[in-house]
Order: C-alpha cells, then sequence, then structure tokens
C-alpha cells in the first residue's frame, strides 16, 4: 500500500458499451499506450459495472467485455507491462464505492453534466447507478491510490468529483490517506468531434453511424466516412489561428495531428492551401494504416476468447494485491470491525 508521498500511479477506465470509436481510441487507448512505456505502474480497466447503468443484453455486454480487451491489446497495450482488468473481477470497487456514497452529497451529484445529458428529460426513470455512477469512478480509482488519470475533455467533471471525494474523506476522518488525482487532459485529440457536426462529440451513441469511426470499420467504409465528413468550403488555412470558427476544419486537422503525432502546426504547414478534396484522402490514407492492423489484431484475438478471460483473470489477480490492503485500511479508518481470525 503507498502513503503520501504517493508514488505515480495511472489508473484508466473505459466501458464495454458496445464499439471503440475513434474518440475512444486517439483521446484514451493510445495515450495509455504511451504512459505504459513511460516507466508508470500502469493499470487499465473494463468498467462493465459502469456499462450497465444503462440497460445492456447480457450477451452483448459478454461479448463487448471481450471486444474492448481485444481492442486495448490490439491497439499496444501489454498484459505484462499494464494490469488489465474487468472491473467486475476487482470486489474492492464497489466496495470503496458504497462508501464513497457516503462521502459525496446528493448536490455533487447532482451538478453532474453527463447525468443530465444521459438521464435526459425523464430523469426520474434513470436507473440509481446512473446518478451515483461518480462515486464508483471515483472508487476505481481511488482503489489503486492512483495519482494520474488519462482521460478525454468529457471526463474532466468525474475527476474533479474525484478529488472531492478524497479530499473530503481526508477531512472527515483527519488521515491523509487518498491521493489528491490529476487528470491528465493532453494533446489534440482530448475531443474528437462528430465527422457530421464538428460542435458534437464522436460518440458511439450518436444514432448516425456516419457520425464516428469504429476500430473495427475496414478501409472502405473509413475512406467513405471521411469522404462525407462535413467540412466549409474554404482551403486549409496555414496557420492554428485560421481555423477559429471552423470546428469542422479543425475537427479533422486535430485528428490527423494526433493520428500522425504531429503538432497541429505542422499538419498545416504541410496542408494549407490546399482544399479538403486533398487533405481527405490524405487523411484516410493515414486513419486506415493505423486502425486497419489494429482491427485485424482484435479479430485474431477474439477468436481465442479462453485467452482473454485467462489475461483478465491473471489481471485481477494482480489487481487484489493492491487492493484487498487499501480496502482493509479504509474498513479500518470508518471504523469497521475486522473478521476475527
Ligand atoms: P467512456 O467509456 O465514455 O470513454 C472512454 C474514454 O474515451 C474518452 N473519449 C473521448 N476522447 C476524445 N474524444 C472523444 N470523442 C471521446 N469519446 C470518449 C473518454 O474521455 C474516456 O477517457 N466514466 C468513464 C469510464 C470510467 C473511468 C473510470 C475513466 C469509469 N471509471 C476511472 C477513468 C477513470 C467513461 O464513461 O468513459
Amino acid at each position: 500500500m503507498t502513503y503520501p508521498p504517493f508514488t505515480p500511479r495511472v489508473f484508466s477506465g473505459i466501458q464495454p458499451s458496445g464499439g471503440l470509436t475513434l474518440g475512444n481510441y486517439l483521446g484514451a487507448i493510445k495515450r495509455f499506450v504511451n504512459m505504459q512505456n513511460a516507466d508508470f505502474e500502469t493499470i487499465y480497466c473494463i468498467v462493465d459495472l459502469h456499462a450497465i447503468t444503462v440497460w445492456q443484453n447480457p450477451k452483448e455486454l459478454t461479448h463487448n467485455t471481450r471486444e474492448l480487451c481485444a481492442g486495448f491489446i490490439a491497439s499496444g497495450l501489454d498484459p505484462k507491462k499494464s494490469i488489465l482488468i474487468n472491473q467486475s473481477h476487482v470486489p474492492e470497487h464497489t466496495q470503496l464505492a458504497w462508501v464513497f456514497n457516503c462521502i459525496a452529497r446528493v448536490g455533487w451529484m447532482q451538478r453532474m453534466t453527463q447525468f443530465k445529458d444521459k438521464a435526459g428529460k425523464n430523469a426520474q426513470k434513470a436507473s440509481l447507478g446512473l446518478f451515483c455512477y461518480p462515486a464508483l469512478m471515483a472508487a476505481d480509482i481511488l482503489i489503486y491510490h492512483a495519482t494520474h488519470v488519462p482521460v478525454g475533455e468529457d471526463q474532466k467533471q468525474h475527476l474533479e468529483l474525484t478529488r472531492d471525494i478524497a479530499i473530503k474523506f481526508n477531512h472527515d476522518y483527519k488521515i491523509d490517506f487518498f491521493p489528491i488525482t490529476e487528470p491528465v487532459i493532453e494533446g489534440t485529440a482530448t475531443k474528437v468531434m462528430s465527422l457530421r457536426d464538428g460542435t458534437k462529440k464522436m460518440s458511439k451513441s450518436d444514432p448516425s453511424d456516419l457520425s464516428r469511426i469504429n476500430l473495427t470499420d475496414d478501409a472502405e467504409t473509413i475512406a467513405k466516412k471521411i469522404r462525407k465528413a462535413k467540412t466549409d468550403s474554404d482551403a486549409l488555412p496555414s496557420e492554428p489561428a485560421g481555423m477559429k470558427d471552423r470546428p469542422e476544419a479543425q475537427n479533422l486537422v486535430n485528428i490527423y495531428s494526433a493520428l500522425s503525432d504531429q503538432p497541429v502546426e505542422t499538419v498545416l504547414r504541410d496542408f494549407g492551401g490546399r482544399q479538403f478534396s486533398d487533405f481527405k484522402p490524405a487523411l484516410s490514407e493515414l486513419a486506415v494504416s493505423v486502425i486497419s492492423p489494429i482491427s485485424k489484431e482484435m479479430t485474431n484475438l477474439m477468436s481465442d476468447s479462453a485467452e482473454i478471460d485467462r489475461i483478465l483473470t491473471y489481471g485481477a489477480e494482480q489487481a487484489r494485491e493492491i487492493t484487498e490492503p487499501i480496502m482493509k485500511k479504509t474498513y479500518e479508518i470508518t471504523g469497521m470491525i475486522a473478521r476475527a481470525r
């Protein structure tokens, strides 16, 4: 168990709610891989318990959980370098979530914009799980005493709440036990936008499949989606300032920049003054060169589901070496009696 000063430890998670988008890849997984190679201890989680806050068909959830694990590995996450887990395999996540439900305030949860977006007009009919979801997310992170959490921009508010929960727990129990986590929201792809509307986030739940690129799309589909992507009629500017008020142009350039690991300035130096009819084929070629190998490897890995289950079981065993002592200590701090031996 780590105590202050906390050693750097990275944690992040993705919901297996069906289909991985280019937004998930660039905003999260690609960055997970970079952090894995940078000397941090890294833990990455498939958050199946989060997924059921909205209805999931059980067979599809099983499939999507394995497919997400395949997506992690195909993108470069290595089960020997990172701990890869499925959330429901590590019961301490939900145990700590209950304690945090008793720390977090109803008013804090009511401010969460993601709850408002997902529950929509009919919030009374949303599941209780959807409402208290951010306390489980805080528990996911803090049950590892994780210090750094790479995410896309849409998760920022949840991470602020995670900090508030840690601060209140430490304050209420007068102990410096949980770290105050740093969100890591960096790079040009922290908010990849819809290909149909540059003001909306690219999302797996958008009714239009043309709005997103899925990691399982074949080369032809990727090219078609980029060809049909909404743009304006001007040429690309030579400098970032020229993309102000041009959300679709900005989005495609950001995607190119993130896929090619080049700054936006370099992309615009190469493409400034050229039309989208030139830029789109170049972007398609680049996207296919990155996504196709991942998609092929995902299909390969999915042909051996027993191996995926073994990898996740191994991850859970490693994870519990960290989570069990932290949970035990949390109960001790809160005054719960330990079982007699
Ligand atoms: P989820 O499953 O919606 O998304 C997973 C990750 O992908 C990022 N992301 C994007 N990034 C850039 N552009 C986009 N269009 C885009 N769409 C999604 C998200 O920001 C996220 O990083 N609540 C989380 C899962 C979670 C979690 C955690 C994350 C549960 N526990 C603990 C971090 C730590 C979620 O629903 O992500």
